[in-house]
């Protein structure tokens, strides 16, 4: 279990993060997906990181370290149309730069709202990784907002698509930030990826 999280430094500038001395995991999705929300639930620290019922509350790079063993890292959301596109290349570039030279990060959560039907944003982001060599698992959020038969349904659909994209599909697990669901599974995740 995880005894102790705390936040390190908020970066815009990738090559301002922390030394890459211990091993990282990071949660990246839409906007408003839940990013925020998972990583106080999972640390069981209510306020970590700053969460809201508007799109883009995350616009940093924001480190925090965990039992001073690993760092969790809570990303921006892609796809936020309220930005002029000069911020939102700049998110982009801040976002895919991160991902795809930071040294220590063995693992990345995509958070996909399980309220949905397959969006073409998150798998066109799936496959950026997949062809970037970036270490993907899906997290489904929001669990608690629907009845468990809409939650596999749309699940079905987003595994069903994948299928026609990739050979292999990366690990999922399901969550709800509200009540706890996927909590045990997602730690045990994320500490066997960060394990020595
Ligand atoms: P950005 O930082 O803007 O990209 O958003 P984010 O992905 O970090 O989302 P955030 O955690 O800020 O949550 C967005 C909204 O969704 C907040 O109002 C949360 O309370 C709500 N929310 C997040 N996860 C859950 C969940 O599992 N269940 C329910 N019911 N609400 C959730
Ligand atoms: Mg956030």
């Amino acid at each position: 279990m995880i005894q102790k999280a705390e936040f390190v430094v908020s970066n815009n500038n990738p090559s301002n993060c922390p030394k890459p001395d211990r091993a990282e995991v990071a949660f990246i999705g839409r906007s408003n997906v839940g990013k925020s929300s998972l990583i106080n639930m999972l640390t069981g620290k209510k306020e970590l990181a700053k969460t809201s019922q508007k799109p883009g509350k995350t616009q940093l790079i924001n480190h925090f370290k965990i039992d001073d063993r690993w760092y969790l890292v809570d990303l921006p959301g892609y796809g936020f149309a309220k930005v002029n596109v000069k911020v939102k290349e700049g998110w982009e570039n801040m976002i895919t730069t991160y991902l795809t030279k930071r040294e220590n990060l063995c693992g990345v959560f995509v958070l996909i709202d399980s309220r949905l039907e397959p969006q073409k944003i998150d798998l066109d982001f799936l496959l950026w990784c997949g062809t970037n060599g970036v270490p993907a698992a899906i997290v489904f959020t929001k669990a608690d907002k629907q009845s468990k038969s809409k939650t596999h349904q749309n699940i079905q659909k987003f595994l069903k698509k994948m299928n026609e994209i990739f050979e292999e599909i990366p690990d999922y697990l399901i969550t709800s930030s509200e009540t706890g669901q996927g909590k045990d599974d997602l730690e045990e995740f994320i500490l066997d990826l960060v394990k020595e």
